[in-house]
């Protein structure tokens, strides 16, 4: 059983494995991801087989902190600033890559630019810490299915195929990190996610606009099927029908669901997010013909949760 606690010995041994080219889960602070050395081609293909992921969708670099990503990136005065107020966190900024960083094209999918990111989770600075190379590492789910926020869902999904997966239990954020584009122009959202647009925008003192979903920039990855559970959804529902399972947000939750739950019953966006893809994947589990899915506000981390749930009720 690959599934392990994330003690300093079995931080120090997935250290030891990805140093061997082999693939380790491990927690971050938004959803669990599927680590290599972004340096070893035949470690990240193991990443790409092992979630049957296309090629053409670039993988997140994660480290330390700023001074280690100026080894990959190219900083300007906006990607300063962005990492200066969110990293450590689950921010990803997309920047022009540094000629000769030794990272493996596959990992940037032969784009000219780079994902990077500093998490702030403690088993994962470890991690970074102990192995002392850069990880690639997409979350640790299918491609196209939900984001694994436990260790159990990573084993449900991937088995045995990584090395180890280090259990830190569940992922305080729950919903993926935002990935902006600084790679000249004005910077773009290219995936809402964990940090609110607001926040980025209050620190740029800019709107930052979302980059058109099915267009070149758009983050590759936002053109694939994808947070889908196999059940499917109806969205803003604001009642229950025969044989459905409720996703709940807020006190007025309708009665009737074979099975429901609330991500908050108080109405608290940042617990919303967190319960998100562990909620989907119990209903996704029910027996239900269908997730009615309450109302969420469109203001704050409501943004990445909308985005999540119209792929997810889109993606059949
Ligand atoms: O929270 C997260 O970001 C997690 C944890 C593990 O850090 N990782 C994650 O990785 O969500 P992944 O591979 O599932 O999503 C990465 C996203 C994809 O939409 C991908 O297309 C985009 O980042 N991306 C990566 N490199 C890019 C690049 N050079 N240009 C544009 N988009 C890029
Ligand atoms: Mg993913």
């Amino acid at each position: 059983m690959p599934v392990v606690p994330a003690t300093e010995e079995m931080i120090a041994e997935a250290a030891r494995a990805l140093a061997r080219g082999e693939i380790v889960a491990f927690p971050t602070e938004t959803v669990y991801g599927l680590g290599a050395d972004a340096r070893d081609a035949d470690a990240v293909a193991k990443v790409f087989a092992a979630k049957e992921r296309p090629r053409f969708n670039p993988l997140i670099v994660h480290v330390p902190d700023v001074a280690a990503a100026e080894g990959y990136a190219v900083f300007e005065a906006t990607a300063r600033k962005l990492a200066e107020a969110f990293w450590p966190g689950p921010l990803s900024l997309v920047l022009p890559k540094r000629a000769g960083s030794g990272i493996a094209d596959l990992v940037t999918a032969g784009l000219d630019t780079i994902a990077l990111r500093a998490p702030n989770h403690k088993i994962a600075q470890k991690l970074l810490a102990a192995a002392k190379l850069p990880i690639a590492a997409p979350s640790a789910n299918r491609s196209g299915r939900v984001s694994p926020t436990m260790a159990s869902h990573v084993a449900a999904e991937l088995g045995e195929i990584p090395a180890m997966i280090l259990d830190g239990g569940p992922c305080p954020h729950g919903i993926e990190s935002t990935v902006v584009g600084v790679s000249g122009g004005a910077p773009m959202l290219l995936r809402l996610g964990a940090v609110p647009r607001e926040a980025i925008e209050a620190v740029l003192g800019q709107a930052v606009p979302l980059a058109e979903q099915d267009s070149a920039i758009a983050s590759p990855g936002q053109l694939e099927r994808h947070y889908a559970p196999l059940t499917p959804l109806r969205l803003e529902a604001t009642d229950v029908r025969q044989g459905e399972a409720l996703l709940a947000f807020g006190s007025n939750a309708p009665h009737g669901a074979i099975v429901s739950i609330n991500l908050s019953a108080s109405g608290d966006l940042e617990e919303a997010a967190a319960n998100l893809f562990a909620s989907l994947r119990r209903l996704d589990e029910c027996g239900a013909n269908a997730i009615a899915v309450m109302p969420i506000p469109e203001r704050g981390l409501g943004e990445a949760i909308n985005d999540r749930l119209r792929r997810a009720a889109k993606a059949r």
